[in-house]
Formats: C-alpha cells, structure tokens, sequence
C-alpha cells in the first residue's frame, strides 16, 4: 500500500484489507448471536456503507432482509448539520428487528437522523452497527451498540468512504496526510 491522491488531498495507508475484514467478523459474530431466532432487517446508509453492508451480509449466516436509506450530511473532508434523506424507508417495518448499518459514525448528526426516521415505525428493536466511530468528535448521547474500531479524529477514505465522491473503491482504509508531498 502506498500513499494516494484524491482531488488536490494526499491519503496515507491506515487500515488494511485484512484488518477490516477481521473486524467485519467480529461485528457479524456478534450481531448473529443476539439475532437469534430473528429475521432482521438490515439497513445500509448510502453512500458509504455499500462496501461494509455487502462483505457483512455474505458473512451473515441465518435469514435476514437487505435495504438501504439515503443520508448525506458531508461536504468536502467536514460534516454539515444538516442531514438530508435523499432516499427513504420503503418496507412495512413494524414489528421487525431493525439493524443499521454505517460506515462511520463522526458527529452524530446522521445517527441523530437514523433515530428520528425510526421513532414512530413501531419496529420491535433497532440496533446500531458501525464500522468506525470517532469518539473525539462524538457529541450525541445517542447508543451505539457496536462499534467494529474506533479512530483518531482524522479524515478517512477508502472501502465505500470517500473525499468528494473518490475514494470509495478502494479496498483498504488510508488516511489524510497533514505532511507535504511533491506534486
Ligand atoms: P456524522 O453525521 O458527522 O456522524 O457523519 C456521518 C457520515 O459522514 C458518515 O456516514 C460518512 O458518510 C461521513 N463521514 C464521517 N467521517 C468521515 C470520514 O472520515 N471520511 C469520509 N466520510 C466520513
Ligand atoms: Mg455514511
């Protein structure tokens, strides 16, 4: 792996393929232990999680249902207050077993959003996975319940995240690089 280039910002390598896949592992263990006997639901947050919902549902072992919500709150390498749904909860969900799937959780802001948009659905319980939390910047007092690595507050790219829509199909997580680097 080696540093990379998106737009005018340099990444360096920080989290490798095998690492993300371990801890997708991990985060699938444990979710299939307390979903026993359920079928849940689970639902991606666009765009970033695609890659982390995809590699978490081949791993998933028992029934279980695929949707996806739109959220966008980020603009360039900072995050916005205001959180847009740019695409919404299609299925009847009442009664079932909501499980989120993020990417990243930073501010809160979307995950503020995520509880909102689920309040009044009368689903039986909601349940939150991340792939990556930020705790320095985290500022809600909303639950988390699982949480796959936390990180410096430092901007991320790579395995579905991205710096102004580049990044995403990258397979392992980098970095930015607050050193110089010749053009
Ligand atoms: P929050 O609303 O501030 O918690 O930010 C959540 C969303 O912002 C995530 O789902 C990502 O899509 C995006 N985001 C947060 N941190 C990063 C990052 O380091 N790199 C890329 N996207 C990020
Ligand atoms: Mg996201």
């Amino acid at each position: 792996m080696s540093t990379i280039k998106l737009h005018d910002l340099h990444f360096k390598p920080f989290i490798k393929e095998e690492e993300i896949n371990s801890i997708v592992q991990t985060l699938v263990q444990q979710v299939q232990e307390d979903c026993k006997g359920e079928t849940p639901l689970f639902i991606g947050i666009l765009n970033g999680s695609f890659m982390f919902v995809s590699d978490f549902v081949k791993s998933y072992k028992g029934d279980c249902e695929v949707s996806f919500v739109k959220l966008a709150s980020y603009e360039g390498t900072s995050t916005t207050d205001k959180v847009k749904q740019l695409l919404g909860i299609n299925e009847n969900i009442e009664g079932r077993t909501v499980v989120i799937l993020e990417d990243i959780i930073d501010t809160g802001n979307t995950l503020q959003e995520i509880y909102n948009i689920f309040k009044d659905k009368k689903v039986k319980q909601l349940k939150v996975v991340t792939l990556f939390f930020k705790p320095d910047v985290f500022k809600k007092e909303l639950p988390i319940d699982y949480i796959g690595k936390s990180i410096p507050d430092k901007f991320i790219v790579g395995y579905g995240l991205d710096y102004n829509g580049l990044g995403r199909n990258k397979p392992a997580i980098y970095q930015l690089s607050t050193t110089q680097h010749k053009k």
